[in-house]
């Protein structure tokens, strides 16, 4: 629906998996916004963005404040123009049990994986929507519908976002603006999965993960392309999405075949001796 080309936002974009959805969105075409609390790190992004010939610009911004994401949008439209595409990618988990963990903490997980995606899109769909012109991409996670072991704030969150997607791309989509939701399952080579791996000199293996580069292909073609929803998994993913909807114990019994619980609970415990 929205041409390759024009304005992207990419929230998440100063490590992980953002700036290599940034990088293949700027490689698309779009001139591109990175945004995130750490500036050194957003510039040192744009300035590789504009290395490859594009347009880029670093806006910080800490998205569990309200006020800070509206500067954000009010910053990107002084400084380049209407935003044509938002991806909310920004997002993560601390991988703590949920009773251990403060109402604040809890909360602050669903603001920075849920309400900062709604409020984002809020802010910007009007302007889209005068235009005809948006696409809103929602990075969201298989942790829900797989049961992963303690999520329980994340994956609420992750979960939210697929459903908020698709309630805005039925609503807006006839009227210029369009969604999509990227679903990952575990990522290597960048991210959090990753870097917890290697925090604990877990091996990260290709089975059962996907590339980083994956995640900003499936961006890329869930605008050109104007997909629904794509499942970034090795094999069928949405296939095993849809039956682990089905069969709401597979995922559990899969994480429990798979090693994830084992790998979890020394993840866990290690959060337990490093969090104060
Ligand atoms: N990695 C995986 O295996 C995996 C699997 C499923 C889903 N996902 C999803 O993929 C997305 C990217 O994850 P990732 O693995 O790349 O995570 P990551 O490496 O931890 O990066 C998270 C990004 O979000 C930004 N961020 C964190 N807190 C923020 C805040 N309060 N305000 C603004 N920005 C904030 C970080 O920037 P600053 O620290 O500079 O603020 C960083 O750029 C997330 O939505 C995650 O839930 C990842």
């Amino acid at each position: 629906m929205v041409k390759p080309s024009g304005i992207a936002v990419v929230t998440g974009a100063s490590r992980g998996i953002g700036p290599v959805i940034a990088r293949a969105m700027a490689e698309t075409g779009y001139s591109i916004v990175v945004t995130g609390r750490s500036a050194p790190e957003l510039e040192s992004v744009a300035a590789s963005l504009k290395t490859g010939g594009a347009t880029a610009l670093a806006v910080p911004a800490d998205l569990t404040d309200i006020g800070s994401r509206k500067a954000l949008v009010k910053t990107v439209e002084q400084e380049l123009g209407p935003v044509d595409v938002l991806v909310n990618n920004a997002g993560g988990d601390p991988q703590r049990e949920f009773e251990v963990m403060s109402w604040g903490e809890n909360e602050a997980i669903l603001a920075l994986n849920l309400v900062a995606p709604l409020q984002l899109t809020h802010l910007l769909l009007p302007g889209m929507l005068e235009r005809r012109r948006g696409h809103i991409v929602n990075v969201s996670s298989i942790a829900g519908r797989v049961g992963f072991p303690y999520t329980e704030a994340y994956a609420a969150a992750k979960d939210g976002l697929i459903g908020f997607t698709r309630v805005l791309r039925a609503d807006y989509r006839g009227r210029g603006v369009s969604a999509s939701v990227i679903v990952l399952g575990a990522i290597r080579d960048a991210g959090q999965g990753q870097r917890t791996a290697d925090e604990l000199g877990l091996d990260m293996p290709a089975m059962g993960t996907s590339p980083a580069g994956a995640v900003g292909r499936a961006v890329v073609a869930a605008i050109q392309k104007d997909r629904p929803e794509i499942v970034v998994m090795p094999g069928p993913g949405r296939l095993l999405k849809a039956l682990m909807d089905l069969f709401p114990s597979l995922g559990p019994a899969m994480n429990e075949a798979a090693g994830a619980n084992a790998t979890m609970d020394r993840v866990i415990e290690h959060r337990r001796r490093t969090v104060a």
